[in-house]
C-alpha cells in the first residue's frame, strides 16, 4: 500500500470525547534499551508501536538481543547483562534520536565493531558533543561522512579510566541521557559535568527515573553534575508499564481548549514522570479550563469562550510547545514562545517550519534564533477560500499540530500525513473520533426533481450555507461558451474550471465579475452542463471549489455526487427524486414562470419534449463513468412525486433532527 500524499481534514466545529493515549516514545525507547542491558527478563507492557520504537527494536535484535512480541503491545526482552551477543553489526536507525544517541553511547563503551546510520536528516543532526564525552572515556568513534555528524563507525573502546567527563547541555538533552544510560557498563565511577544551561530538563528526569527502575541510582548535584558509582548494574524490574505519551496528549488537550471540549485523555496525568504534562499549565495560562487526576487530564475552552495569548519560556516543554504555536492562532493577542533553540536541530528546523506554515493560515510570525512570536490575523482566524495545504517536513509534530487548525472552521490539507508514524501511527483516527466536523446535508437526485428548491429552503431554515453544485457545471458551460472552448476539450475546460471566479450572493451568482442572468437556468445551459460534467478532469477541478462551501455552522449541498464524491462524510444523505413525468411538468412550470417556455409548440408538445430531454439527461448522468448519479448506500430515498415542496422540506428537516438525535 502506498502512503497517501495528503489527508483533508474537514472544517471542524468542536472537539469532545475521550482518547486513550499510546505509550510514550521517550519512555518506550529508554525501557527497551535498559531491559536489553539488564540482567534478567523484562516484560514491557503498553509499549508504543511507532517508527522510532521500531528502530530501537530492530537495532536491539540486530545486536542479538531476544525481544519477543507477546501481543497487545507487550514485549518480553531477555537482557544481555551489558554485553551484546553480536560484536559486529551495521545499524540503521532512521530518524530516531532516542535510539541513535543512547545506542551510540552504549556501543562506544562496548567491545565490538559497529556502524550507525540513519536517514538524511539524522545525518544533519549534531552529535559531536556526545562523541567528545565518549572519546574522553576511551571510545574509538569515527565520523564516516561529515565531522560532528552521523553516520558513525565505532571500534572497541580502550577504556581510559577517566573519572570525569563533560557534555554540553544546551544543544540536546539526549547527549546527557545517552552518556548516563551507558555509564553503568563501566566498572569505575564516572561523573558527568554539564556545560552550559541544560535544556529539556524533564527528559533527564525521565532518564533518571527509568534508570532507577532498573536498579541504578544516579547521584546528582542539581543540574550541574551527575555521578554513576562503581558497580552500578542494571537489573530487570520484572514487569514494567509504559506511561501514555504526554507530548501526544497535547494535541487532544489543545483540541478541547479550542473546540469547546471537554476532551479527556487517559494514560498520563499529575502522577506522570513526563515533563510535557506541564503543557496543561500553559493551556491554563491561555485561559483553558483544565482538570487532572493521577492518570488523566481534561481540557475545555475558557469560560469566557476566548483563549488569550501568552509569553512563555518553553524550555521545560520543548516538544509540546509546538502545539502552543498553533493554539496561538485561536488566542487574542501575540503569543511568544521563548528558549526553544533546540527546535532547530529536531526532525526539521521546527522554528522555520512552524513560521512558514503558520503564515499560510494568515498569522504574522516573527522567527528568532531561539523564539517564535505568533499573531493571528486581525480579522480573527481567517483562511483562504480553499483549504490551505500544510507541509510537514517529515516531522510528525508538524502534522499533528496543524490538524488543530481545522477547528478554525475551514478545512486544512495535511501533506505527507504518514509522518505521524514516528510516534503516533493512528493519530488521525483518534483525532477524527473526538472532533465534530461542520455538518453537511447532501441532497442528490436527477434533473428537475426539485432538489435545488428543497435544499435551498432547508438550508435557510437551518441557518446553513447552501451549495448548488449544478450551478458550477452550468457556469463552466457558460464560461466555455464565452471563451470559445469546445464542450469536449477536457484539459482546457478543466483549466477554465480551476480559474473561473465564482461568487454566490443570496440568489445572485457572479462569474468573473459579471452577474449571471436567467441564461444559467435555461434548458440549453443544462444540456451543455451535462456534457462538461462527464469529463473527469473537469470534475476534479471543481472538487475543492465545492468543498470550500463547507463552513460553520453547516452546509446543505445539492447535486449528483454530493454524497458519493464531494462530501462522502456527510452526516445526512438524501436521494431526492420524482417520476420523470412529474419532473417534466415541474420543469415546464418553472420555465413558464421565468418566461422561458417553449410556447410556440403548445403545452402538450413542450412537456413531451421536456420529458424526452429529462430522460436523455438522466441516462447520461447515471451512465457516465465518473461520479454517475446514484443512490449511494447510506442515502435515504425521498420520492417527491406526490409531495409539495413544503412537504419535501419538512421531511428533510425531520431527517436532520433524527440524525442529530442519533449522533448525540
Ligand atoms: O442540477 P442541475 O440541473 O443544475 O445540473 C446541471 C448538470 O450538471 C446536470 O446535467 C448534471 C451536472 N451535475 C453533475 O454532474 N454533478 C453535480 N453535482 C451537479 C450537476
Amino acid at each position: 500500500m502506498t502512503a497517501p500524499e495528503f489527508i483533508d481534514i474537514p472544517p471542524l466545529l468542536a472537539a469532545r470525547g475521550t482518547v486513550r493515549l499510546p505509550g510514550s516514545k521517550s519512555i518506550s525507547n529508554r525501557i527497551l534499551l535498559l531491559a536489553a542491558l539488564s540482567q534478567g527478563v523484562t516484560e514491557i507492557r503498553d509499549l508504543l508501536h511507532s517508527d522510532d520504537t521500531q528502530c530501537m527494536l530492530d537495532g536491539l535484535r540486530t545486536l542479538g538481543v531476544s525481544v519477543e512480541a507477546l501481543g497487545d503491545n507487550a514485549y518480553r526482552v531477555t537482557g544481555c547483562g551489558g554485553k551484546f551477543p553480536v560484536r559486529e553489526a551495521k545499524l540503521f536507525l532512521g530518524n530516531a534520536g532516542t535510539a541513535f544517541r543512547p545506542l551510540t553511547a552504549v556501543l562506544a563503551l562496548a567491545d565490538g565493531h559497529y556502524e550507525l546510520s540513519g536517514v538524511a536528516r539524522m545525518h544533519e543532526r549534531p552529535i559531536a558533543d556526545l562523541v567528545g564525552g565518549l572519546r574522553d572515556l576511551g571510545a574509538d568513534i569515527r565520523y564516516l561522512d561529515n565531522e560532528g555528524f552521523p553516520p558513525l563507525e565505532i571500534h572497541s573502546a580502550r577504556l581510559s579510566g577517566v573519572a570525569r567527563v563533560s557534555v554540553r547541555g544546551d544543544v540536546s538533552s539526549q547527549f546527557l541521557t545517552a552518556l548516563l544510560m551507558a555509564l553503568p557498563l563501566l566498572d569505575h565511577e564516572v561523573t558527568v559535568d554539564v556545560e552550559g544551561e541544560l535544556i529539556s530538563k524533564p527528559y533527564i528526569e525521565i532518564t533518571l527515573a527509568m534508570m532507577a527502575r532498573f536498579g541504578v541510582t544516579v547521584r546528582r548535584d542539581g543540574w550541574r553534575s551527575f555521578t554513576v558509582t562503581a558497580g552500578s548494574r542494571y537489573v530487570s524490574p520484572g514487569v514494567i508499564y509504559v506511561e501514555g505519551d504526554a507530548s501526544s496528549a497535547s494535541y487532544f488537550l489543545a483540541a478541547g481548549a479550542i473546540g469547546r471540549g471537554p476532551v479527556r485523555i487517559e494514560g498520563v496525568g499529575s502522577a506522570s514522570i513526563q515533563g510535557d504534562v506541564r503543557f496543561a499549565d500553559a493551556l491554563a495560562l491561555m485561559g483553558a479550563q483544565i482538570e487532572m487526576g493521577a492518570n488523566w487530564m481534561e481540557a475545555r475552552a475558557p469560560q469566557s469562550g476566548k483563549l488569550k495569548a501568552l509569553d512563555l519560556d518553553c524550555n521545560h516543554i520543548p516538544d509540546a510547545a509546538m502545539t502552543l504555536a498553533v493554539v496561538a492562532l485561536f488566542a487574542e493577542g501575540t503569543t511568544t514562545l521563548r528558549n526553544i533553540a533546540s527546535w532547530r536541530v529536531k526532525e526539521t528546523d521546527r522554528i522555520h517550519a512552524m513560521a512558514t506554515e503558520l503564515r499560510k493560515l494568515g498569522a504574522t510570525v516573527e522567527e528568532g534564533a531561539d523564539y517564535i512570536r505568533v499573531t493571528p490575523s486581525a480579522t480573527g482566524y481567517k483562511l483562504p477560500a480553499t483549504s490551505p495545504a500544510i507541509d510537514t517536513y517529515d516531522d510528525h509534530r508538524m502534522a499533528m499540530c496543524f490538524s488543530l487548525a481545522a477547528l478554525g472552521g475551514v478545512g486544512v490539507r495535511i501533506n505527507d500525513p504518514q509522518c505521524v508514524a514516528k510516534t503516533f501511527p493512528d493519530y488521525f483516527e483518534h483525532f477524527a473520533k473526538v472532533v465534530r466536523a461542520v455538518p453537511v446535508i447532501a441532497i442528490d437526485g436527477p434533473s428537475a426533481s426539485g432538489k435545488g428548491t428543497v435544499a435551498q429552503l432547508a438550508a435557510a431554515q437551518l441557518g446553513f450555507h447552501y451549495l448548488d453544485s449544478g450551478a458550477l457545471y452550468r457556469l463552466l458551460a457558460l464560461a466555455a461558451q464565452q471563451h470559445g472552448v469546445a464542450l469536449d476539450a477536457e484539459s482546457q475546460l478543466a483549466e477554465l474550471a480551476a480559474h473561473m471566479d465564482i461568487r454566490f450572493e443570496g440568489t445572485d451568482i457572479w462569474l468573473d465579475g459579471e452577474r449571471v442572468g436567467d441564461e444559467l437556468r435555461s434548458e440549453q445551459c443544462a444540456a451543455m452542463a451535462s456534457r462538461v460534467a462527464v469529463l473527469p478532469m473537469v470534475r476534479a477541478a471543481l472538487l475543492d471549489k465545492q468543498r470550500a462551501f463547507r463552513r460553520a455552522p453547516g452546509l446543505v449541498a445539492d447535486g449528483r455526487d454530493m454524497a458519493s464524491v464531494v462530501f462522502p462524510d456527510a452526516g445526512l444523505k438524501v436521494f431526492l427524486t420524482a417520476s420523470a413525468e412529474a419532473r417534466a411538468e415541474r420543469r415546464y412550470k418553472q420555465l413558464m414562470e421565468k418566461g422561458m417556455g417553449l410556447m410556440e409548440k403548445g403545452m402538450g408538445a413542450s412537456i413531451a419534449a421536456l420529458l424526452q430531454d429529462i430522460r436523455a439527461r438522466d441516462e447520461r448522468d447515471s451512465k457516465r463513468s465518473v461520479a454517475p448519479l446514484q443512490q449511494v448506500p447510506g442515502a435515504g430515498l425521498l420520492d417527491t412525486t406526490d409531495l409539495t415542496i413544503e412537504q419535501a422540506v419538512q421531511e428533510v428537516l425531520a431527517r436532520v433532527r433524527r440524525q442529530m438525535t442519533d449522533d448525540r
